[in-house]
């Protein structure tokens, strides 16, 4: 899997977003592109970057507009398909199941083969979530994996 990814869409900023700018300055992936709702969190990980000299041009202010992230911030650079996609926000506290529309809302960024990865798989809400998920979209469950607070290893078809 790691061979084949070569642009990363993630959801929810933090260390990831440092790791995937460090990725890209060493030419191990080419695109990256994070959504962030937080003013103040998409902030604080600007700052981080900055202070590593690390590129923030793939680091999108995106308020929720409702359960899901206002994708109209996004520059003409961001658009495209990516190899994964990685779901880590919105954060709970937010909607339990805030998650759910995310393959909905980022199909156009989804294409066959499109890895997909939904953190916090140990939490029931995100299992219904992909139980739903499999019932209505060409995707398949790679793997659960259960260390930490879970993964969930997906594969659109
Ligand atoms: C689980 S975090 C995303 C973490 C990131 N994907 C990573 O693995 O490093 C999800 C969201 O929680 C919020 N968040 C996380 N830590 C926070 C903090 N210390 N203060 C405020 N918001 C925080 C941010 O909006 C973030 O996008």
């Amino acid at each position: 899997m790691v061979n084949e990814i070569d642009s990363v869409l993630e959801c929810g900023s933090g260390l990831s977003t440092v790791f995937l700018e460090v990725m890209k300055r060493e030419t191990l992936l080419s695109k990256s592109l994070t959504l962030e709702h937080s003013v103040q969190w998409w902030t604080h990980v600007k700052s981080v970057l900055a202070k590593h000299q690390l590129g923030d041009e793939s680091i999108a202010l995106c308020p929720l507009a409702g359960n899901w992230f206002d994708l109209n911030p996004l520059k003409p650079q961001h658009k495209g398909f990516y190899d994964l996609i990685l779901i880590d926000s919105p954060p709970s506290r937010t909607s339990p199941e805030g998650r759910y529309p995310a393959l909905a809302k980022l199909k156009d960024f989804i294409r066959s083969g499109t890895w997909i990865i939904l953190d916090d798989f140990n939490r029931e809400h995100e299992q219904n979530i992909v139980q739903s998920w499999l019932r209505e979209y060409p995707i398949a469950l790679i793997e659960k994996v259960s260390i930490d607070t879970g993964l969930a290893v997906m594969r659109w078809i």
